[in-house]
């Protein structure tokens, strides 16, 4: 089965996603179709390549393998690949290929972007996570002095193949990790503005048991149905000038938490969930949601095992973190609330308004 939709954006940048669980002999087709007469550099997460350097068509003439864990989204790896890409001999016609995880995406479209002012950049996720998230938008980026992604450009890719059997050797705590910012979509469905209702709270409810087991055709629907809500968010604020920081929903918390345990502790989607349970949680407290919706949406994560954060860290330090947060800019700090069952608003507090929070 494949599905496909497509990224609408201007300028000649809009591009198309599919969703398959095609064979990888198909996939290797596909790639060899859309780069033919380019040269290629793929970027390989390491853990992918050990597990599948047998069945993806990848020359060791046009291979950087990337070590995996944030702490290698840095500037030496990111030169490393500029190294590469000059010895593989790429010019401006030809093309960067990531393969991995939110952290192979994220430094291969920067080095996409930046080598010769910009070539051609194909995503292939191979985690739910990178799946549903860093592959669609066109966020590229490097950490820098201990600020994640503080160096980065918004380039978007030319096509992003999400083929769902690399999942099936993702462990445990991976594919929970996808899972926690797959359900911040059911959370924020009606405020991605998408044509049409996609039910995907009530599809996670329903369908849990056949999405924990990676039934191939519940998991491309739910890839399909984020992906869809991703995009209509990306096609109406590319830039996250508006809109596109209602994908944020839980981030605040959880960035603050990657932070202050220098991303050793918690994967991304679980640091998400924590961020969910506490927005959820103070929500409900101020009467901006209903015990019914607080209910609900804590029952969603609570059915797929997520529980809040059990472990109290220094208030204080946390805003001090979240106040260091680029894309806080005014002083002040964002978070993204719940007003209602999959819709969302920002909210500006001050740093003691948060203090309070808690
Ligand atoms: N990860 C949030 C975004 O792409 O804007």
């Amino acid at each position: 089965m494949k599905q496909t939709l497509t990224v609408k954006l201007n300028k000649k940048k809009s591009y198309m996603i599919e969703i398959s669980d095609s064979s990888f002999a198909k996939l290797n087709r596909d790639i060899a179709e859309i780069t033919q007469g380019q040269k290629r550099l793929f970027v390989v997460s390491k853990r992918v390549y050990k597990l599948y350097s047998d069945k993806l068509d990848i020359r060791e003439d046009e291979l950087f393998i990337m070590p995996d864990g944030e702490q290698e989204k840095n500037y030496k790896n990111y030169l490393r690949i500029m190294d590469r890409a000059l010895e593989v001999g790429l010019t401006r016609k030809d093309v960067i290929i990531a393969v991995g995880g939110g952290v192979v995406g994220d430094i291969a479209g920067f080095a996409a972007s930046t080598y010769m002012r910009g070539i051609d950049f194909i995503q292939i996720p191979t985690t739910i996570l990178a799946a549903v998230d860093s592959s669609v938008g066109g966020k590229t980026a490097i950490d820098f002095a201990e600020a994640k992604n503080i160096i980065g450009t918004f380039y978007q890719p030319k096509i992003v193949y999400v083929n769902i059997n690399f999942f099936k050797t993702l462990d445990r705590r991976q594919f929970m990790s996808g899972m926690g910012e797959v359900i911040k979509y059911a959370m924020i469905e009606e405020s991605c503005k998408y044509e049409n209702s996609l039910y995907l709270f009530e599809f996670l409810t329903l369908g849990y048991e056949k999405i924990l087991e990676g039934e191939p055709l519940t998991t491309i629907r739910m890839i399909e149905y984020c992906l869809n809500l991703k995009a209509a968010v990306v096609s109406k604020d590319e830039k996250e000038s508006g809109l596109r920081k209602v994908l944020n929903f839980g981030h605040t918390l959880a960035h603050a938490l990657e932070t202050i345990t220098k991303y050793k502790k918690f994967t991304h989607g679980e640091a998400v969930v924590y961020g969910m349970y506490f927005i959820l949680n103070w929500a409900y407290k101020q009467g901006i949601i209903t015990y019914s919706y607080y209910k609900l949406s804590t029952e969603l994560l609570d059915k797929y095992g997520f529980k809040p954060l059990q472990i109290k860290y220094p208030p204080q330090k946390l805003v001090e973190i979240m106040k260091k947060d680029k894309k806080a800019g005014t002083g002040k700090i964002t978070f993204i609330v719940p007003k209602d069952k999959k819709l969302v608003r920002e909210i500006q507090l001050t740093p003691d308004e948060v203090m309070d929070m808690f």
